[in-house]
């Protein structure tokens, strides 16, 4: 993994300023920590200033949230120098291609999807493609490696990559309709290729199926739990203060 460091200061912007919208976001996330606490609101903070900001986290921007939260400045550029989801120099307006390099990856084939990178988008990281529309960078274990090899784009992972299905994502991007997020191949989540291998007599289910509406050993993409509003946008409970 490269060396992260800020954009030089000719690309940074002077300034940054929530719009009202996100501002409105943000004083809410504060209202979410205990009395004393806000400066654990750092990570959202940042992250949703990264979004304002085309993609791409300028000092101007964690000094702003470094105010907000009453945190020092370095320990926020520390924050912010820690975690890749933060991107600290501009990037792809279209996409910024994560592609995970460690073993797992490596050894699913993510050398290709480099190689793509290289000679689809552009030979360094970082390094916008000829249009602006694109960039890429290599990341260390993004957590997804049952489905191996993988990248990130925004927030979402792509999954079970080939050289084929990558380039496809990269035209879906391209072309404004990226593909839908996870497996590229016929896989339920993490679940084996091509089905399930174990637990697949459907009689041990017959009792708990009994006045449920699981019908089956598996269940299908649209019966399984699904997500609900991501943490940041869900109520938060009753805090509580640490006692002391
Ligand atoms: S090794 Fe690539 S996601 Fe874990």
């Amino acid at each position: 993994m490269s060396v992260r460091r800020l954009a030089p200061a000719e690309v940074q912007p002077k300034e940054f300023a929530f719009t009202a919208e996100n501002l409105d976001w943000a004083k809410k996330q504060l209202t979410k920590f205990p009395e004393g606490r806000q400066q654990s609101a750092v990570i959202p903070l940042m992250w949703r200033a990264q979004e304002q900001h085309h993609g791409w986290l300028p000092e101007a921007a964690i000094r702003t949230v470094a105010d907000m939260i009453g945190m020092e400045y370095i320990r926020a550029l520390e924050v912010a120098t820690f975690y890749t989801m933060f991107l600290l120099q501009p990037v792809g307006k279209k996409a910024h291609v994560q592609v995970c390099g460690t073993t797992p990856c490596r050894l699913r084939g993510a050398d290709a999807l480099f190689d793509i990178c290289h000679k689809r988008i552009a030979h360094e990281p970082f390094e916008l493609s000829a249009d602006g529309n694109f960039s890429w960078e290599e990341v260390e274990c993004l957590g997804a490696c049952v489905n191996a090899p993988m990248a990130l784009i925004w927030k979402d992972t792509y999954e079970d990559l080939t050289p084929e299905t990558f380039e496809r994502l990269l035209d879906g991007f391209a072309a404004g309709q990226p593909p839908k997020p996870g497996p590229q191949i016929d896989r339920q989540f993490s679940a084996p290729e091509g089905g399930p291998t174990t637990l697949t007599d459907k009689t041990i289910y017959e009792t708990a199926s009994a006045g449920g509406d699981n019908d089956g050993a598996a269940l299908t993409d649209n019966k399984a739990k699904k997500p609900t509003k991501a943490a940041s946008e869900r109520e938060s409970p009753v805090t509580k203060n640490p006692k002391p």
